[in-house]
């Protein structure tokens, strides 16, 4: 549609609704599998909401995740001159960004990094890390749990992998924060170039001194003619590292926050710790750390259930909502750890289906599992009405968590 259309009467996804998703999801999901509503920015995007059309979205070949064809929607949206936000060309070429063949391509080639049972050679080392930072946490009644402990965590894992030092950690912190809240265009932009400042300078120091991590093996992986280009392994570096912590802290903080909220469900997991296992499945599915999936565009139209969205759209899968879907799961809106949240979309479904799922899921095991061990007296430090969610579409996570430890 072009920019002259009259959107005003759209639902828009402002800041209200980052606060409490469900309930425009549940008006939403009432009145049609898939709409067009405004997002934050203001331009016109469809959302898909209810479950078995957004599993049908995520692997619908006809929605394509190619950057050009959504720069190109986009541009077809806004305002000429409207201040936005820049595509850092260097970042853009990785998995989220590509379709068939490309992304079947540079899928393989990184795939070997995440295996399950790679994942599970580093579950020592994630151990020793947990147990590290819950000493920390020792002798202090109230701790930010978030700042404290579900952020470290899985940073220092990921850049342990891929070989980023360790003082570089509260850049990241810093860069990602202004990545995905993507409050203003300025601070996206500069951010999104440190980012790849920093990757471009830390795989230039990888090509001269390898190591044993990653980004070496990345280097080095060479499958026939499918070497990485230059661009394709920056991208890469950028989305292991972003995708690998962002939305692992926001895993570990709203299945606490869900366990706290839920006096009983915390009393059952504690009697039965094998049931912190079926608690992380229950948080990805009844608090989804990635709300809304990464924007597609119709390639060509595409029918959705009774919906049929044209050729050139934006479009948005919101994960948060169809995991809610009443069509789906019954009790939606309950957390409930003894269900079966099989069939959950909160790592997406299809050829883009989350390649850390498995590195999530340990981290996140053994992150909740240790702390509810060592601190049985754990409570919220605050009324929960005083809890803030950050200002993202893409991630559902609190701004802080804090906890009392005794
Ligand atoms: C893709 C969720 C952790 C790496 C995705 C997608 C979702 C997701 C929903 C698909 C997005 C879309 O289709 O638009 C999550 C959640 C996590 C998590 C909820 C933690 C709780 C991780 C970790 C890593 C990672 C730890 C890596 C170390 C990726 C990558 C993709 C991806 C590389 C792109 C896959 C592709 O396009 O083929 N993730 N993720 N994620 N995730 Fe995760």
């Amino acid at each position: 549609m072009p920019a002259t259309t009259d959107n005003s009467a759209l639902p828009v996804l402002d800041d209200a609704f980052m606060q409490d998703p469900y309930v425009k999801y549940a008006r939403l999901r009432a009145e049609a599998p898939a709409r067009r509503v405004l997002s934050r920015a203001g331009i016109p995007v469809w959302v898909v909401t209810r479950y078995a059309e957004a599993r049908q979205a995520l692997s619908h070949p006809g929605l394509s995740k190619g950057v050009d064809g959504i720069k190109k929607a986009i541009d077809a949206q806004v305002e000429p001159g409207a201040h936005r936000v820049e595509y850092v060309d260097d970042l853009q070429s990785h998995l989220l960004n590509t379709d068939p063949p490309d992304h079947t391509r540079l899928r393989k080639l990184v795939l070997k990094g995440f295996t399950p049972r790679r994942v599970d050679d580093l579950r020592p080392r994630i151990e020793e890390i947990t147990a590290r930072l819950l000493d920390d946490l020792a002798g202090t009644a109230e701790v930010e749990l978030l700042d404290q402990f579900a952020f470290p965590l899985p940073i220092t894992v990921i850049s342990e992998m891929l070989g980023v030092e360790e003082d570089r950690h509260d850049d990241f912190k810093k860069w990602t924060t202004a990545l995905i809240n993507g409050v203003d265009a300025d601070s996206v932009n500069s951010a999104g170039r440190s980012i790849g400042e920093y990757i471009a300078e830390l795989v230039a120091r990888k090509r001269v001194a390898p190591g044993d991590d990653l980004i070496s093996a990345l280097i080095e992986v060479a499958d026939g003619e499918d070497r990485l280009t230059e661009p394709e392994l920056i991208s890469m570096v950028f989305l292991l590292l972003v995708a690998g912590h962002e939305t692992t802290v926001n895993l570990i903080g709203n299945c606490v926050y869900d366990l706290l909220r839920n006096p009983q469900r915390l009393a059952e997991v504690r009697a039965d710790p094998a049931l912190v296992d079926d608690a992380i499945e229950e948080t990805l599915r009844h608090e989804s750390p990635v709300n809304l999936a990464t924007m597609r565009y119709t390639a060509e139209p595409v029918r959705l259930g009774d919906v049929e969205i044209p050729a050139d759209e934006l479009v948005l899968v919101a994960l948060g909502s169809a995991n809610r879907d009443e069509r789906r799961f019954e009790r939606a809106a309950e957390f409930d750890p003894a269900r079966s949240a099989t069939g959950h979309l909160g790592f997406g479904h299809g050829i883009h289906f989350c390649l850390g799922a498995s590195l999530a899921r340990l981290e996140a095991r053994v992150a909740v599992r240790r702390l509810l061990e060592r601190y049985p007296d754990l409570s919220l430090g605050v009324d929960p009405a005083e809890l803030r969610w950050r200002p993202s579409t893409l991630v559902h996570g609190l701004e802080e968590l804090p906890i009392r430890l005794r």
